[in-house]
């Protein structure tokens, strides 16, 4: 495919900004780009690499002539209109929980599962769950060395993850407060401003979270570990940008937490940023608008055999969202 015709659907959201972010970052070869949301938005214009682009409105016939699709607009746009992008040709390069965890969908870290997408039977290729993107990060090079068995973790996940609603919503409350304003939510079940909530996604029937089951699953068909154990505590907080994730991981060797550390000696897209007696571990504000998730504070646990602790962050727009899709698209 040579300097292939682009689609972003969801062009003015969180992700689709950074998606032309990372494209222009990256020097991606791109022949014809093609900037699709709303009818909100239709007639406004957006630049890259210095040319003013239209967004236009999605439209079942909007992907004549696409090579790549890119989408980043929610599940239900995914589900009514990557079936269209397919069928006009596009392989489409999905961001929402749509299609993840059909098998015949490809679900891929591409410094993890990179030889995933070969086998689309349907054109679509599925971006993981931003946390579990960033929880993978850290722990494949873990499961290269030590095997992983089972994980337990909480994130502490940014309002730029509910996309430009909750930064807005973030904005706004501390705004509020700040002048002794009362404040009304409206994205979230409460005030995120100077708070934590532990509700990300809806619950489902077993206590449990979609967004915490999004990490059992997605994490077992992108580690190939179908019996991999994983519980999860997903918490949103009151940061605008980089998901952190608090992990404990059960392994089936022994492990020490040195060589915990250098089994990211040369792994792409992930650094060790652990001297704790120098306050030197990974914040949120550290890895915001990078590429590499960072990883900290890794020691073993003191009443599990075989375990580590460690605590993740990755800027969760682009590692856990526009970059992943970016990267999937080069090896397109
Ligand atoms: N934010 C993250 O950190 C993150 C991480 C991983 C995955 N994701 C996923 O990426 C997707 C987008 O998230 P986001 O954070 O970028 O959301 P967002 O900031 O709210 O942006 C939503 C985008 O979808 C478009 N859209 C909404 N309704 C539409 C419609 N009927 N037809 C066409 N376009 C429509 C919007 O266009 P208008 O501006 O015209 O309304 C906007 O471009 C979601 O599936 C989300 O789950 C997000």
């Amino acid at each position: 495919m040579n300097q292939p015709h682009l689609a972003i659907v969801g062009a003015t959201g969180a992700v689709g900004a950074e998606m032309l972010v990372c494209l222009e970052q990256r020097n991606f070869p791109v022949g014809r780009l093609t900037l699709l949301a709303s009818a909100r938005s239709a007639g406004r214009t957006v630049s890259f690499r210095g040319e003013e682009i239209p967004i236009r409105e999605l439209t079942h016939d909007s992907f004549e002539g696409v090579d790549i699709a890119l989408f980043s607009a929610g599940g239900g746009i995914s589900k009514e209109y990557a079936p269209s992008a397919a069928a006009a040709g596009a392989v489409v390069i999905d961001n929402s929980s749509a299609f993840r965890i059909d098998p015949d969908v490809p679900l891929v870290v591409p410094e993890i599962n990179p030889g995933a997408v070969a086998r689309r039977p349907h054109n679509i290729i599925a971006n993981p769950n931003c946390t579990t993107i960033v929880s993978l990060m850290a722990l494949k090079p873990l499961h290269d060395a030590f095997g992983l068995r089972a994980v337990i973790a909480s994130s502490y996940q940014a309002v730029s993850g509910s996309g430009a609603q909750g930064i807005l919503e973030l904005e706004e409350q501390v705004r509020a407060l700040a002048n002794g304003d009362p404040v009304t939510p409206r994205v979230y079940p409460r005030q995120i401003a100077f708070n934590v909530i532990p509700q990300v996604d809806a619950f489902t029937d077993n206590g449990y979270t979609k967004e915490e089951l999004k990490m059992l699953h997605e994490s077992r068909k992108i580690l190939g570990l179908p019996e991999l154990k994983a519980s999860c505590t997903c918490v949103r907080v009151p940061v605008y940008r980089s998901h952190s994730v608090s992990i404990t991981a059960v392994f089936d060797k022994p492990v020490d937490a040195a060589a915990a550390r250098a089994a990211y000696n040369g792994r792409p897209g992930v650094k060790v940023v652990d001297d704790p007696q120098n306050q030197r571990f990974p914040v949120p504000l550290d890895t915001t608008g990078g590429d590499d998730c960072l990883v900290g504070r890794i020691r073993e646990n003191l009443v599990l055999d075989n375990a580590l602790d460690l605590w993740v962050v990755g800027d969760q727009v682009r590692k856990g969202a526009a970059l992943n899709a970016v990267q999937i698209a080069e090896i397109l």
